[in-house]
């Protein structure tokens, strides 16, 4: 299973200072599946997304991106590599609208595989490939709006429709759900279910109904390490999972 793995970490570890924010993170991640991370405010997900990205340097441990070590890689060498990602705040262009936010986003996947003087020719592509996303994730009627005006929901949708410009064969999402109003979860959560079909998802979240009915797999974190990890079933009932929620009181 791990020689096939779609991403892989091993002994991933984040200092900061006398801070253990990762602490000895290893996982094998296969191709095709949806992961969930769960865990309490500050048990290291979004840091362990950084350095899977290759935003943050670990103190010790590797990233492997199928057999390749990228763990001395960029953000733009891993992404060309097929790794994408939503953040846990919002990172749209807010004064441009979605379309130009979108058609941004394809002039970059464009500019990351060819040169300018080939890229420049590719305008009318690029606008296809955000009218096309723009379907996909469910905005267009809000094609010509400023990003800025968006609700949550759309917002996040958005986002999401920015990382899948590049069509990447491994997307990490951090909280797409949060901020998301009540009328809109089920909606973002079905296209989180759509968009996640056919590649390896790491779905940091916090609402559980959420993580509950798209993971395959979750994994629950506390102080920076994996604590537990199974179907999404078993995690709910695991009495490891309700004390790193709870305290050991519970
Ligand atoms: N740049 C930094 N410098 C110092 N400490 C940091 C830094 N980034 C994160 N931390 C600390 O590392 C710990 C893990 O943070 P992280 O953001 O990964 O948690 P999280 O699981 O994503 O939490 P949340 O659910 O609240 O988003 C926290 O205690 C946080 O304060
Ligand atoms: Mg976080």
């Amino acid at each position: 299973m791990t020689a096939d793995a779609a991403l892989r970490c091993q002994a991933l570890t984040v200092r900061y200072g006398r801070f253990t924010a990762l602490d000895g993170f290893s996982y094998a991640f296969a191709p095709g599946r949806l992961y969930g991370i769960i865990g309490p405010n500050g048990a290291g997900k979004t840091t362990l997304m950084n350095v899977l990205v290759g935003g943050v340097r670990p103190s010790a441990g590797s990233v492997h991106i199928r057999e390749t070590d990228v763990t001395g890689l960029r953000v733009p060498a891993r992404a060309r590599m097929g790794l994408g990602r939503s953040f846990q705040i919002t990172r749209t262009f807010a004064g441009m609208t979605v379309f130009e936010n979108l058609r941004l986003a394809a002039q970059a996947s464009v500019f990351r595989r060819q040169p300018l003087w080939r890229s420049a020719r590719t305008f009318p592509e690029t606008a296809e490939r955000a009218r096309a996303m723009l379907a996909t994730v469910g905005l267009e009627r809000e094609a010509d709006r400023p990003a800025e005006q968006l609700s949550h929901g759309d917002g996040r949708a958005l986002e999401l429709g920015l990382a899948l410009m590049a069509d990447p064969a491994v997307l990490l999402l951090d909280e797409p759900l949060a901020g998301v109003g009540h009328g809109a979860l089920d909606r973002t959560t079905d296209l989180l279910a759509r968009v996640s079909a056919g590649r390896t998802v790491l779905l940091i979240e916090h609402n559980m109904s959420a993580v509950m009915r798209l993971a395959e797999t979750v994994l629950v974190m506390m102080d920076g390490k994996l604590i537990a990890q199974g179907d999404p079933a078993a995690m709910r009932r695991d009495p490891r999972v309700r004390e790193a929620y709870l305290g050991s009181d519970a």
